[in-house]
């Protein structure tokens, strides 16, 4: 039987429970108009030394020497103007505009950024050159839209892991708040963009990048090898170009009513099976159809009967984050407590000069040896980048020299020592979580994988889940004086029957009165058990901070006796706190002053003092950075020493599975 409705809210209850992070225009940095551009970079931006100042102007003079002497070669031929793809081979990726750039006029209009560059890189991928006509698709049309990008991104992770397995090309769309043509939409009141492509937020196989086949091992399915039986993901543009006239559109009800369960690994059976034997090159879900993973599924642990094939799956494996978070990540990276690595290079250089990363002389890049010897070339100029686009492409494997500090494939070993990060939801969340009572909801199934419920678990029966609100208080009776009046012209009789009927009534008026009472404490430790978890106040964040302070303290300790159950205890003590969160700021001032204050007044373990304490509204992003910094965010959790999420958000439970993936200790990834 599909009796969900007590566990789970209804399908788009959370449809604003994760909206896009909008920083006030105030938070975009915007250089003096009166300044030249090297007077900025070298005067105005400390990251520069002189000497690189020294270098830069030497940089700019080869470029405008290498400008010239491609004027000499012939002019480009005015052909039709027509699409130049990105070679195949090596992974290349968009590097972001310089920071700070000079406000467009968009901007300066106060507009959102259309993020221009990343749809050419988009279209401009090397699989959308031609079409080899065998290429089979799945485009999952009905994919979650208008909705934060934790709800998106989960179902995409799914999705694009489904249609490796089944053998098919991923058809990835834009990060979608609206579907209509216009290229903006609005959100309380602000504009913002209709479409974000993910490659602002996110790089390899779930957005066109290669798979890596080798340490392939699916726990359910056979995987072959070859490469051409896992073809690359497609944009939605393409798809559309090639399958024109040749689509079959499926309903998702046809596996739902087969599998009869919202079981994890019983669905992506049966949907890799149906998608491998439908003979037709292009498959897409109906637009109108419920999702393939909905949010019955996503809602309950029943989901995690999956992970161990996701968990191997390239789509999690290789999971990359974009240039543009690495670039807001390497600017900021001091805040969180990274530790400078000694090989000196010009950080971020090539960023500053957009457009011109094929041309950059070897000069640009002394040359450094790393620990591994990986990278102990500097990066070549990228011979695979068009001279022919105006797109900066850089190698996927070349990124460390661009953000030393910023690897785009976190593993374990980068886990920023110290680092605590906090997930705190505010605004809508503040009537979402309350909303979680009626609806009697869990914590989200990625949240609550077997170690985490034992250790953070939340029973939602015990908390009350599914109480109703407890209605309007009963209306009181007739008073007596209102009564006797109305009484007074009434014989003996009539009287007497009258007071009979009113005894009945007033009876019957405190019987629903307590129950009313009742009710109201019932629903209000409900809602309090809720709330805790869901939207802690201060004095519970303090407290619970506390706690895991104090346990990850004594994790180490125990580490050092060689307890065997922790496998990577936390290396340092928790000294730098980053708060993810769409607080206020009023709210966030205190919240800091009552962490500032506990951690000296109930310190019985000794541990040090916060060294730093930042927020999300503490970081300087650029104009496209500041439309997609729940991106960021996550990335700085997925590397945090410990992580205390919200067990109701898809964007906590995503960072729960990258950091699972990772093979990070659950005492170190933590629930309010
Ligand atoms: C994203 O939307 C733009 C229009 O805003 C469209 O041109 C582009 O093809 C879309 N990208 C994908 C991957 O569908
Ligand atoms: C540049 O464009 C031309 C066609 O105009 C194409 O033949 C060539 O391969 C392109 N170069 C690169 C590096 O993409
Ligand atoms: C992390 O570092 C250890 C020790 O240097 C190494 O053995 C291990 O392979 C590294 N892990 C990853 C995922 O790179
Ligand atoms: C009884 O109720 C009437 C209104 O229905 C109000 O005007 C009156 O003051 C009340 N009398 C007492 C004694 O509460």
């Amino acid at each position: 039987m599909l009796n969900l409705s007590k566990s789970s809210p209804s399908p788009y209850s959370s449809a604003f429970s994760h909206v896009p992070h909008l920083p006030s225009p105030a938070t975009f940095r915007r250089p003096s108009p009166t300044r030249s551009p090297l007077a900025i970079f070298c005067f105005s931006n400390a990251l520069l030394t002189k000497r690189y100042c020294r270098v830069l102007f030497l940089a700019l003079f080869s470029i405008t020497f290498l400008f010239f002497l491609l004027k000499l070669s012939p002019p480009p031929s005015f052909e039709p103007s027509q699409l130049n793809y990105i070679p195949p081979g090596a992974d290349l990726v968009l590097l972001p505009p310089p920071y700070p750039s000079s406000p467009t006029h968009a901007q300066r209009k106060g507009m959102p950024p259309l993020f221009e560059a990343w749809k050419e890189y988009e279209r401009t991928l090397p699989q959308h050159a031609e079409d080899d006509e065998t290429t089979k698709f799945i485009y999952m049309k009905n994919h979650v839209y208008a909705s934060g990008w934790g709800n998106v991104l989960q179902e995409m992770i799914l999705n694009a892991h489904l249609a490796f397995l089944s053998g098919r090309s991923f058809v990835f769309d834009n990060y979608t708040w609206d579907r209509s043509t216009s290229e903006y939409s609005s959100f309380n009141g602000k504009t913002i963009p209709s479409r974000v492509p993910v490659s602002t937020m996110l790089a390899g196989p779930i957005i066109g990048g290669s798979f890596d086949l080798t340490h392939l091992s699916d726990p359910f399915f056979t995987i072959d090898p070859s490469p051409n039986s896992h073809p690359r993901a497609v944009s939605n543009e393409y798809y559309e170009r090639v399958c024109t006239g040749q689509k079959k559109v499926i309903d998702s009800a046809i596996v739902r009513d087969a599998v009869m369960s919202w079981d994890g690994k019983a669905n992506l059976k049966a949907w890799t099976n149906h998608l491998q034997s439908l003979p037709d090159r292009c498959v897409e879900l109906d637009i109108n159809a419920e999702h393939i993973f909905n949010i019955w599924m996503f809602g309950s642990p029943q989901i995690l009967t999956l992970w161990p094939s996701l968990s191997e799956s390239p789509i999690m494996r290789q999971f990359t984050h974009s240039p543009l978070i690495l670039g807001a990540f390497e600017r900021h990276h001091h805040l969180f407590g990274v530790i400078d690595t000694k090989s000196a290079r010009p950080k971020g250089l090539l960023h500053l000069i957009p457009g011109l990363g094929t041309f950059l002389p070897d000069v640009l890049f002394p040359r450094t040896r790393r620990e591994n010897n990986k990278y102990s070339r500097a990066p070549l100029p990228s011979s695979a980048s068009p001279s022919n686009s105006s797109l900066s492409l850089v190698d996927l494997n070349q990124l460390p020299f661009f953000y030393p500090h910023s690897p785009a494939r976190p593993n374990i070993n980068d886990t920023i020592p110290g680092l605590l990060v906090l997930h705190i939801r505010r605004g809508d969340f503040a009537q979402h979580c309350v909303n979680l009572v009626k609806w009697g909801s869990a914590f989200n199934g990625f949240n609550a994988f077997e170690d985490m419920r034992d250790q953070d678990g939340f029973d939602s029966a015990a908390a009350g889940a599914g109480t109703e609100p407890p209605g309007d208080e009963p209306i009181s009776p007739e008073n007596e004086s209102d009564f006797n009046a109305r009484i007074a012209g009434l014989s003996e009789e009539e009287k007497d029957h009258a007071r009979e009927a009113r005894k009945g009534s007033v009876d019957a008026y405190f019987a629903a009165k307590r129950d009313h009472e009742d009710r109201v404490v019932k629903y209000e430790t409900a809602k309090a058990n809720y709330l805790e978890r869901c939207f802690p106040n201060i004095d519970q964040i303090v407290r619970h901070v506390r706690q895991v302070r104090e346990a990850a303290a004594l994790a180490s300790l125990k580490a050092n006796s060689n307890s065997p159950r922790i496998l990577s205890p936390p290396s340092a003590p928790l000294t730098h706190l980053y708060v993810m969160t769409n607080g206020k700021p009023p709210f966030l001032a205190e919240l800091r002053a009552a962490l500032e204050l506990d951690a000296i007044a109930h310190n019985t373990l000794n541990i040090p003092p916060w060294e730093s304490i930042y927020t999300s509204r503490d970081l300087e992003l650029g104009w496209e950075e500041g439309y997609v910094s729940q991106a960021l965010d996550m990335y700085i959790a997925q590397r945090a020493e410990v992580f205390v999420g919200n067990g109701f958000s898809s964007l906590t439970s995503i960072i729960v599975m990258l950091r699972k993936a990772n093979g990070v200790d659950s005492i170190k990834t933590r629930l309010w």
